[in-house]
């Protein structure tokens, strides 16, 4: 691999981490993932820390990822990047209040000690929920769609909020050190084993209109992470992180007319194209889409 970097990696031991993770890990990267629980997953190393405790941040970006590092007698490496995932993934896992907490202090002390430390790299998991549809009281209309990176985001949730305070929190340390930081606003995820969801998402499509029909394959995620980390220079940057086109077998111009009659259509779309856009990460960062669900479901 031409350009191999050591990352630390927040939060790989869940849904998401232990899909990405590996895909870090088999193009070369040393990952360490920090979690409260370990990730068992050849190759890569595990410390135990918390995101709320600062000084544990800051302690796992300054630690040897293992005991050979100790061989060369030069000192701990220092990380090229750090990808944040660790979170309370959603509301009605933990009280309200204490999901905004760990997800917001946690992403400040996470960015902090990667900026302050030097790490001119960073990646972090922002989310779909930010938009205001995905745990809004009631059926909400988006003000426009498709949903693109320049809305106007609006959510009424606990969690929805903590990651749109993270996305300000991340701007600011960008504004402050001129490093790469990247906000990803990551879909519903879907691990390989879920594909025997879809045909219950074609009997019942409006299952999916809070998460505006999106989806993102676990694996295809994994070459968002991996392209952030080798796209340099964009500065502050937030993406849609979906997959090309709807989680149901029903064109968008349908899905349009059924669940969002009367919301703002903002430009041409494709037949089945995403309403959840990906267009910037296929712009920007060269995302081409490896797991479309058509390759698992048949229609
Ligand atoms: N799963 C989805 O569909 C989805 C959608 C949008 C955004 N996201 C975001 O993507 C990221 C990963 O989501 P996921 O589905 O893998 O969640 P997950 O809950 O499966 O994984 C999160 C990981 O973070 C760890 N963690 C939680 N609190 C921690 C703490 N205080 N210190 C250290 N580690 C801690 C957990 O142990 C867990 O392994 C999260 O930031 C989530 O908000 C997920």
């Amino acid at each position: 691999m031409a350009n191999p970097k050591r990352i630390l990696f927040t939060g790989g031991s869940g849904k998401a981490g232990r899909h990405v993770v590996p895909y870090l890990r088999d193009r070369g990267h040393r990952v360490v993932n920090v979690d409260l629980v370990p990730l068992d997953e050849p190759g890569v190393d595990n410390l135990t820390a918390d995101i709320t405790e600062s000084g544990e941040m800051f302690n796992v970006m300054t630690s040897y990822a293992n005991f050979d590092e100790l061989e060369p007698g030069t000192g701990v490496p220092a990380f090229d990047a750090v990808v944040h995932f660790a979170a309370i993934p959603r509301i009605l896992i933990k009280p309200d209040n204490e999901t905004f907490r760990v997800n917001t202090i946690g992403t400040y002390n996470v960015i902090e000690a990667a900026v302050k430390l030097g790490i001119r790299k960073i990646v972090f998991a922002s989310s779909e929920t930010t938009y205001g549809i995905c745990f809004a009281d009631g059926e909400v209309d988006p003000r426009s769609l498709p949903l693109e990176e320049d809305y106007d985001v609006d959510p009424m949730d606990s969690y929805g909020l903590s990651k749109v305070l993270n996305e300000v929190t991340a701007r600011a340390f960008q504004r402050r050190s001129g490093y790469d930081i990247y906000g990803l606003r990551i879909g519903n995820v879907i691990e390989p084993h879920e594909y025997v969801r879809f045909p219950d998402f074609f009997e019942n499509p409006a299952q999916r209109r809070r998460n505006a029909f999106c989806y993102i394959d676990a694996r295809d995620l994994g070459q968002i992470v991996h392209r952030c980390l080798e796209k340099d220079g964009l500065g502050f940057e937030i993406f849609n992180a979906g997959n090309d086109t709807n989680s149901v077998n029903i064109p968008t111009r349908q899905i349009l007319e059924r669940f969002f009659p009367g919301v703002p259509v903002t430009r041409q779309m494709g037949e089945h194209e995403a309403l959840f856009s990906n267009r910037k990460i296929r712009e920007l960062l060269g995302f081409v889409e490896e797991h479309d669900w058509r390759n698992y479901v048949s229609e």
